[in-house]
């Protein structure tokens, strides 16, 4: 049996074990898959433990740990050092490897909804870790800008810098002032938004031929889906989607084997009536 659990802290509304454990049973594996709390302080000593004294072949990887888990890992991928973001761990002989699978959720999400991406003038709002674990992924889509507006300026000029090489357009902004042109699409990466609280979106950010997708999967709705919906925005989204692709890309890395994620949302549903 495969030994693989999620940590973080706090984790125990984690959703990972139960889609793990879906994905695992659609494939026909035996694994068993825990969520595990791990403090910021305990990581390098719980992880050496997980690893290399109780069997765990493999670990997600969720908040506050994600940076920790990227300075961790002996190999990492080239989207998990410019995102320096790990969101999945394993062992590989007798090191740890990381990548990081939030970026290709994202994308196969929007793709699987048709929305687009390559050529499209793009606004991430936020510049927290979220943000920066998606944008290397959405670079490679080709979008023809990617604006990033954030509450402090300085921390999406800080993202911003980081691509000055690519063929992509990269501003950033600060989050109450109006755009110069109206975007394709808007990705809300900010906590926020989880919470309810008000944020100063540009006034002009959201109309009628954008697309909306928030990274927060909660089923309710928030102050960003509220916006978009005010504004008759075209799609709006939740990541709940995203929330299962990129565990299907972890379970892949440790498995070999891709689930169907269309196939596991709906048993999820059914479970769990969601
Ligand atoms: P995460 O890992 O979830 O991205 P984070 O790194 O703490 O968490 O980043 C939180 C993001 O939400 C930041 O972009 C933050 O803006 P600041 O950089 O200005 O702090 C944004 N955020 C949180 N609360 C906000 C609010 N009330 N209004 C606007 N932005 C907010």
């Amino acid at each position: 049996m495969k030994k693989l659990a999620v940590i973080g802290s706090p984790i125990g509304h984690s959703l990972s074990p139960s889609i793990h454990k879906i994905f695992a049973e659609m494939v026909g594996m035996d694994i068993s898959y825990e969520a595990i709390e791990v403090t910021p302080e305990n990581f390098k000593k719980d992880v050496d433990r997980l690893f290399f004294n109780l069997g765990y072949e493999g670990l997600n990887v969720t908040l506050p740990l994600k940076e920790l888990a990227n300075s961790y890992s002996k190999t990492n991928s080239r989207n998990c050092s410019l995102s320096a973001s790990t969101n999945t761990l394993w062992l590989e002989g007798k090191e740890v490897a990381g990548d990081t699978t939030d970026g290709r959720g994202l994308i196969s999400d929007l793709k699987s909804k048709s929305l687009k991406i390559e050529g499209a003038s793009l606004v991430i709002v936020g510049a927290g870790g979220s943000a920066r674990s998606i944008i290397p992924s959405l670079v490679e889509c080709s979008p023809k800008k990617l604006l990033i507006i954030n509450r402090t300026l300085e921390k999406a000029q800080n993202i911003a810098s980081l691509f000055t090489s690519s063929s992509v357009e990269i501003t950033a902004g600060r989050l109450g002032s109006d755009l110069s042109d109206l975007c394709d699409g808007i990705i809300n990466t900010t906590s926020a938004g989880v919470l309810n609280e008000h944020i100063d979106y540009p006034k002009n950010l959201f109309h009628p031929t954008s697309w909306a997708y928030d990274l927060s999967y909660s089923s309710q709705q928030t102050f960003f889906s509220d916006q978009a919906k005010k504004a008759n925005c075209s799609q709006i989204h939740g990541g709940f989607g995203m929330l299962f692709r990129q565990a299907a890309f972890s379970f892949e890395i440790w498995t070999g084997r891709r689930p169907d994620v269309e196939k596991a949302i709906d048993i999820f549903k059914q479970k769990f009536s969601r």
